[in-house]
């Protein structure tokens, strides 16, 4: 027999709604990923790296030519220079780089703040190399985060804090002044920043990304992930990246070589190319944008008290004045009956709070939005 070494974890939610969803031939707008094809030109770049013979193992931090493409955008876009000979690891996806992070970073008895409600995957991965969590509540309708709680909340035990800009799942986002106060708390207290910015290039109405890497101090000491699959519309090929300062990438690594030791090679050639082209990212917060805002437009006048996404392919939903069940409760009741899958947010906060907010994924055609929206608009 083992002992579970997380004793307390269950079946994530998304495996479970989205499986709901498939027995009840429901629309499936829980899980975060679109219901439309990645680029057949990206498709093709793939298929051409694999006749050109790219079949076997990758060098270990990943193909030189997509580091060098990721160090010039990051360069461009947050005019901080990452060397891709040392500073940029390919990795699988960002939940390998999140894993790798906190198992190159965290040992027994370390303190890790997050902004609950939180991505899925940071609690566990602290609790497996023995870290304790430090959760802090942010709050509906704008999930802003006060700065003297987080101050109040570091010890002498606090190694780490966690950020997620533009938020999954509340869609709020970090401004420069947030990322400033957050830069100050880190370079008084010694501490380490993961930031994970796998929604980078989802930002609405104008607003700009402030990425860990713009900040001078801030970059010094973060580790920033971020992840193709959000951006290019395909989740399931796994692919994202890990920039960080040289000192901190040397740590990273040497996990990351016993974790998988490299990625698809195959695919990292082929978004090599693919990123040479910048309108590929640029002009996806605007393709988002038209999807966010049809429909909230198709929304208009239901009972639902929705309050605009700033940035992700996520929508808040708060259901108070539509029933009084637990959001879980009420996710189900809505898969099972309305057949539209959605997710109840409590299971990402401190204690499973219910503010009666549901999540549901914009990054759908505007048939499958239609759908939903007629049925949400009935309730
Ligand atoms: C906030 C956040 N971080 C990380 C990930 C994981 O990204 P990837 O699919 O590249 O592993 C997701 C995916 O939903 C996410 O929402």
């Amino acid at each position: 027999m083992i002992n579970s070494k997380l004793p307390n974890i269950e079946t994530s939610i998304f495996a479970k709604m989205s499986k709901m969803a498939a027995d009840h031939n429901a629309l499936n707008l829980s899980q975060g990923f679109p219901n439309f094809p990645s680029d057949p030109a990206l498709n093709a770049l793939v298929d051409q790296a694999m006749s050109d013979g790219y079949n076997q193992y990758a060098p270990m931090p990943g193909d030189f030519g997509l580091r060098m493409e990721i160090s010039k955008k990051i360069e461009t876009l947050h005019d901080r220079f990452y060397n891709p000979e040392t500073e940029i690891t390919i990795t699988a996806g960002a939940t390998q780089a999140i894993f790798t992070i906190i198992a190159a970073t965290i040992s027994k008895g370390d303190e890790v703040i997050i902004f609950t409600p939180a991505y899925d995957c940071y609690a566990p991965t602290v609790e497996l190399f023995g870290g304790k969590i430090v959760p802090i509540q942010l709050k509906p309708p704008f999930y802003s985060v006060d700065w003297q709680q987080v101050a109040d909340m570091i010890s002498s035990k606090t190694k780490m804090i966690i950020i997620n800009s533009p938020h999954n799942p509340s869609g709020m986002l970090f401004s420069k002044e947030d990322m400033l106060e957050l830069q100050d708390l880190a370079e008084k207290n010694d501490l380490l920043v993961l930031s994970d910015e796998v929604y980078e290039h989802i930002i609405f109405d104008g607003n700009v990304h402030q990425s860990a890497s713009k900040f001078e101090a801030l970059a010094e000491r973060s580790f920033v992930t971020a992840s193709f699959g959000k951006t290019f519309h395909n989740t399931g090929w796994k692919m994202g990246y890990c920039a960080a300062p040289e000192n901190l990438m040397k740590e990273f690594q040497k996990v990351h070589q016993f974790v998988v030791f490299c990625v698809n090679h195959p695919i990292q050639k082929a978004l090599a190319t693919y990123l040479k082209d910048e309108n590929h990212y640029l002009k996806l917060s605007n393709f988002y944008q038209q999807k966010r805002d049809f429909f909230l437009h198709l929304m208009e006048g239901s009972n639902f008290k929705i309050v605009p996404s700033k940035g992700t392919y996520f929508q808040m939903l708060d259901f108070s004045e539509i029933s009084t069940e637990n959001d879980i409760a009420f996710a189900e009741r809505l898969t099972k009956k309305h057949k539209i899958a959605t997710i109840p947010t409590s299971v990402f906060n401190e204690g499973r709070k219910d503010f009666k907010q549901i999540r549901v994924c914009f990054a759908k055609t505007d048939e499958t939005l239609a759908e939903a929206a007629k049925i949400l608009r009935e309730l």
